[in-house]
């Protein structure tokens, strides 16, 4: 049975050119769907074996003789390109240097991101994986100063108002349903930054996004994996580091998904799954060490 997303429902086209085909087998070894097999020495297209064909591309991107085409589920011949040869890659170290070097970045100098550069981190964001092709992630971005603070705003007071469910009294009554964490959570840090962030932007201070020039929320539709967005927002956060722009992720955002108001007022559809927004900027204080970080456990079972 093919798979419904938020963009794509039904099996994709898949048509092989059993002329140039030499049955080397890869595109069967790499279908994810499960269509491909083999059978009296042909590449054959079952669509009713368990998914058939979901769009991964795969059986395209492996096969060395060009002799697959894929077209439907958001996805067209045109979309296959060559790899990057191994010499442009980055090495472990390079790639370890750029993640020693990032650090979540709350100031920023007074200058805008251009088009062009927003556009190339969301190309490079758009290689990340997801459950299941096409990407259901979507982008919501707010490029200058007046949309950040505007959206600022609104995150702010919904988060003011809604202080009362993080409350001494709620969070009490909400333990047997959400647990001892929420709890205190909520009288730790949800409940004191409600408040906080209220009163701070009363004096000017932006404690939500502080004061960067683009915001970017990924969220998603219901159908998709809740990774999805954060693994994008991880890959744009890489790549505007590449760039020498300071970012941070923003967790506080998921809050608007309990607004109707404001999920209509920027577009989001209403059931569509909270995600994560990033900040960017260009740094206006440099770092001049790393951090060692550490995972709270690592078992090998
Ligand atoms: C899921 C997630 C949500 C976050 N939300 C916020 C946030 O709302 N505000 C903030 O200032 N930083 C936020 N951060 C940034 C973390 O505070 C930061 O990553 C952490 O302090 C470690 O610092 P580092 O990124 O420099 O290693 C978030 C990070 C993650 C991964």
């Amino acid at each position: 049975m093919s798979i419904k997303t938020g963009r794509a429902g039904g099996t994709a086209e898949v048509t092989i050119d059993n002329d140039n085909c030499n049955l080397c087998g890869a595109c069967v070894k790499v279908c994810t769907g499960a269509p491909l097999h083999i059978e009296d020495r042909q590449v054959k297209v079952d669509q009713s074996i368990i998914f058939g064909c979901i769009a991964c591309g795969l059986c395209v991107a492996v096969c060395p003789r060009d002799c697959i085409t894929v077209t439907g589920r958001a996805m067209s011949p045109g979309d296959f390109f060559e790899i990057p040869p191994v010499e442009k890659r980055a090495t472990i170290d390079q790639l370890k240097c750029l993640m020693l070097a990032r650090r979540s970045t709350r100031n920023f100098k007074n200058r805008n991101i251009d088009k062009e550069t927003i556009d190339r981190i969301l190309d490079a964001a758009s290689t990340a994986p997801m459950g299941i092709p096409p990407s259901d992630v979507e982008i919501t971005i707010f490029n200058g100063k007046e949309k950040v603070q505007e959206f600022a705003k609104d995150i702010t007071g919904l988060m003011y108002r809604s202080r009362w469910f993080f409350g001494p009294v709620m969070r009490t009554l909400l333990i047997p349903f959400f647990g001892k964490a929420f709890a205190e959570l909520s009288k730790t840090f949800i409940y004191p930054i409600s408040i906080l962030f209220s009163v701070e932007r009363e004096k000017g201070n932006d404690l939500l996004f502080y004061g960067a020039p683009l915001v970017i929320y990924f969220h998603t539709s219901a159908y998709s994996d809740p990774a999805d967005p954060l693994i994008a927002a991880t890959y744009a956060m890489l790549a505007a580091e590449s760039m020498g722009i300071g970012t941070c992720m923003i967790g506080t955002v998921q809050i608007m998904h309990y607004s109707k108001k404001l999920k209509i007022k920027y577009g989001i559809a209403h059931s569509n799954r909270p995600g994560i927004a990033v900040i960017f900027g260009y740094p206006a204080i440099a770092f001049h060490k790393s951090i060692k970080r550490t995972f709270s456990r690592i078992s090998y079972v």
